[in-house]
């Protein structure tokens, strides 16, 4: 058996067949959004998406949009850069203070992740706070990083991306309906938004049974919509019991999934379900998740309308940019301390 580096091993109770049920059936929704078309069902796809944001947290769409040659234009591109070279794939690497480009030493909850990463913010130049201290308000601007070949990897992935981003609103407005909002009541959120979208590589693996492609964590988006290949690996925990559940692959869907923030707006009525990707060691494997984020100046705290006597707040408000920078800085590297989670801003009653 080959030896892995000791800073990918995960502990015990999170390697991958740890709490997992592999054969269950599939439950969770794949929705499929030509049936707002027919305004005799818009209802019912407005309800399925509400109710799989609070049973699952997830759900896939087919049918959504986002052209198909456009994601296959970048999926080929992509790989073409992942195949490069390191000393090529390093000269867009990120670094400590601006998260754009590639990288390889991705930890999550401080154990490293068996996958490549290139990150690219959908505004370009992207406004994010200078520093984690409150007290300071001073602004950085980043830009992308683009490799120069594949030649038109920047083109490839900015026409993606557009979709993406447009497909990310609709969703919002259906999420808005599902919780009796107006549908644009979050757009005011995103007048600066930091989102990103970002192509994970996972290689194949020596030791799968010992490593992820991505340690289990919670997105810390709104919401995030994920193409995902054949391969599969993906897997999510069930809200009611935590155990583990694989999101198989569906030919051009796109899961979607909640993250932090939205979990947050809703007071915890949505749900932003923990997931992780178990890796395999014969095929590599490619995924593009877009991660919608809001301004870094939002303050993220239960929306008022959903509120009650019955549900008070569960969160304080947080400052979304601040928060951000704080969650990346300890990506970057291991730290001594665990990285920062939202239940930090829960309320504890
Ligand atoms: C992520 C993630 C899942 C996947 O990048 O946050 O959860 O299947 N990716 O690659
Ligand atoms: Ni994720």
């Amino acid at each position: 058996m080959e030896d892995l580096d000791p800073t990918f091993i995960q502990a015990p109770e999170h390697r991958s067949n740890s709490n997992s049920i592999p054969n269950q059936p599939e439950e969770i929704p794949v929705i499929d959004l030509s049936r707002l078309n027919d305004p005799e069902d818009i209802q019912n796809v407005i309800s399925e998406i509400g109710d799989a944001c609070e049973t699952w947290g997830f759900f896939q769409v087919i049918n959504h949009g986002v052209p198909c040659d456009a994601r296959k234009r970048v999926e080929e591109t992509v790989k073409i850069f992942f195949d490069l070279p390191m000393e090529e794939k390093t000269k867009v690497k990120r670094d400590e203070v601006n998260p754009a480009g590639y990288h390889d030493g991705e930890h999550t909850k401080n154990v490293r992740d068996w996958k490549e990463v290139f990150d690219i913010y959908f505004k370009d130049p992207m406004v994010m706070p200078f520093s984690t201290d409150p007290e300071d308000d001073r602004l950085r601007v980043v830009y992308n990083k683009w490799p120069q070949f594949p030649s038109d990897f920047r083109e490839a992935c900015q026409e993606y991306a557009g979709h993406a981003e447009k497909l990310a609103f609709r969703l919002l407005e259906l999420i808005s309906l599902s919780l009796g909002l107006p549908k644009d009541r979050f757009h005011d959120y995103f007048k600066e938004q930091m989102s990103f979208f970002r192509i994970n590589r996972y290689p194949p693996c020596p030791r799968p049974d010992l490593a992820l492609g991505v340690g289990h964590h919670k997105d810390a988006d709104v919401i995030s919509l994920l193409a995902q290949d054949e391969v599969g690996g993906l897997q999510i925990s069930r809200r009611s019991d935590g155990v583990w559940f694989p999101i198989k692959p569906v030919p051009n869907a796109l899961v979607i999934n909640i993250g932090n923030c939205m979990e947050g707006w809703t007071n915890d009525k949505y749900w932003s379900a923990e997931h992780r990707v178990v890796v395999n060691s014969t095929r590599e494997r490619y995924s593009i998740p877009f991660f919608l984020l809001p301004s870094h100046d939002v303050e993220v705290k239960p929306l008022e309308e959903l509120l009650s006597p019955e549900n008070p707040p569960r969160y304080k408000g947080y400052k979304y940019g601040k928060f951000y920078v704080s969650r990346n800085r300890s990506d970057f590297k291991k730290l001594e301390i665990q990285n920062i989670q939202i239940d930090e801003f829960k309320i504890v009653t």
